[in-house]
């Protein structure tokens, strides 16, 4: 089967198309999945300049880049046919579309400008990504699953972006001999225990089965991306900070220090919660302190505040493994694309745990993407639903949706 994933989240807007062997709602977890189409688009510059993610100019660029990326993913992926004549929409068809696109009239002509003159193409299911993220950025890849939905008549699957992490980060790469990508999941042993990191989360998770979830810890603040980015333009480092802050930190030379370290936040508590709220405000004050503010004293600030950060991260995640006795440790968003944290992990769990294994996302999944919410979606393709709403703070938990066949029983 064949799906076509959206991802609008926060500010990319990334669409794939993947394959694989089995039919929809049957999907094995060990199932080699090929990807047809991989693209993306990313608001990162536009943003730039507030200095974080806007989300009204996010739904703006979603909304620009939606429908050349799906022809372009559907052209990547040899799917685009040309239509004899162009399609006309039935009574119906034209009432449900209209109704989707009530609020984006705008994205709606893109949409029968795009759609409407290509042939139905072979693809069972989309998935889109529902929460979390910034709702009204949610509402454009929704509504334009919606939309494919019924203009292809295929089920939707709404996917947790956050699941779309943890399976990034499951992705093996297999050998293809066709050109295209292949992978094939790779975590089987459980529990597991996620450390899910990006701009709008930081999470511990504790995995008893594979799809079950529960929180055993979060921040009490700021998302560790969140601090990265604020930090970085204290230090007058571009939007997104994660990035910056790490090459900064890398100049320093080994056992240069700063005078007075930052504080490692919760360090010490017995809980597997985090806070960086209190250490982006010790930064400023480091800032303030030193009188003259060059390139080498604001490489240390990033390194010790990495450093803060990566100690922290470090600390709860073993001390969560070692109380569950799981098998795997899995980091997944953005911030784990991050050097430091990536090889201060892969060195302690070897020491510390050394029958955990620790499953780390391919850099360039790390960030948004519409792969993983494809992977996702593949996985929970026995959980359609006839409406989706975005929801801006949607927690990874037990699933509880219906499936396919519940749903056509219904009907
Ligand atoms: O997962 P993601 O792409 O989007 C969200 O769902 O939030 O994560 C974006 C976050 C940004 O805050 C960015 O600064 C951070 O990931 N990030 C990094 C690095 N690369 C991206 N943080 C630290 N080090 C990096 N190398
Ligand atoms: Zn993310």
């Amino acid at each position: 089967m064949r799906i076509l994933a959206i991802e609008t989240s926060c500010d990319e807007t990334g669409i794939a198309i993947l394959e694989t062997t089995g039919a929809l709602g049957a999907i094995s977890p060990r199932a080699q999945i090929k990807v047809l189409a991989d693209v993306l688009v990313s608001q990162a510059s536009i943003h730039a300049e507030y200095g974080g993610v806007f989300p009204a100019l996010a739904r703006r660029e979603h909304a620009k880049n939606m429908m050349p990326l799906i022809t372009k993913a559907l052209s990547e992926a040899n799917l685009l046919r040309p239509h004899q004549n162009t399609r006309v929409l039935n009574t119906k068809e034209k009432e449900i579309l209209e109704k989707i696109f009530s609020k984006e009239p705008e994205l709606f002509e893109n949409f029968k400008t795009a759609l409407l003159d290509i042939g139905i193409p072979d693809i069972d299911a989309i998935a889109v990504t529902s929460g979390p993220g910034l709702e009204p950025a949610l509402w454009v890849g929704i509504n334009t699953a919606e939309a494919l939905g019924t203009l292809w008549d295929i089920p939707v699957i709404p996917v947790n972006h956050m699941e779309g992490h943890i399976v990034a980060s499951l992705l093996a790469h297999k050998a293809a001999t066709d050109g295209k990508k292949n992978f094939a999941l790779t975590s089987l042993h459980y529990p597991a225990l996620a450390l899910l990191i990006s701009g709008g989360h930081t999470e511990l998770v504790l995995m008893p089965r594979v799809g079950t979830y529960e929180i055993l810890g979060q921040t009490r603040d700021d998302a560790v991306g969140e601090a990265f980015d604020k930090v970085a333009r204290m230090l007058g480092l571009a939007y997104p900070g994660g990035p910056e802050i790490s090459k900064l930190a890398e100049t320093v030379l080994a056992g240069k220090k700063l005078a007075e370290p930052l504080p490692r936040p919760m360090l010490a508590s017995k809980d597997f919660d985090f806070s960086f709220s209190g250490l982006k405000t010790s930064v400023l004050y480091a800032i303030k302190k030193i009188p003259d503010l060059n390139l080498k004293t604001k490489a240390l600030i990033a390194k010790d505040f990495e450093d803060s950060v990566t100690e922290v991260l470090l600390a709860k995640t073993l001390a969560a493994a070692k109380k569950h006795n799981v098998h795997e440790i899995i980091l997944g968003g953005g911030v784990s694309a991050n050097k430091k944290i990536r090889a201060t992990f892969i060195n302690a769990v070897r020491r510390e745990l050394p029958d955990v294994t620790l499953f780390l996302p391919d850099q360039k999944l790390s960030t948004d993407n519409g792969l993983m919410i494809g992977v996702a979606g593949l996985l929970r393709s026995n959980k359609v639903s006839k409406k989706i709403i975005a929801e801006g703070h949607l927690r990874l938990s037990k699933n509880s949706r219906p499936t396919l066949a519940e749903l056509r029983k219904k009907k």
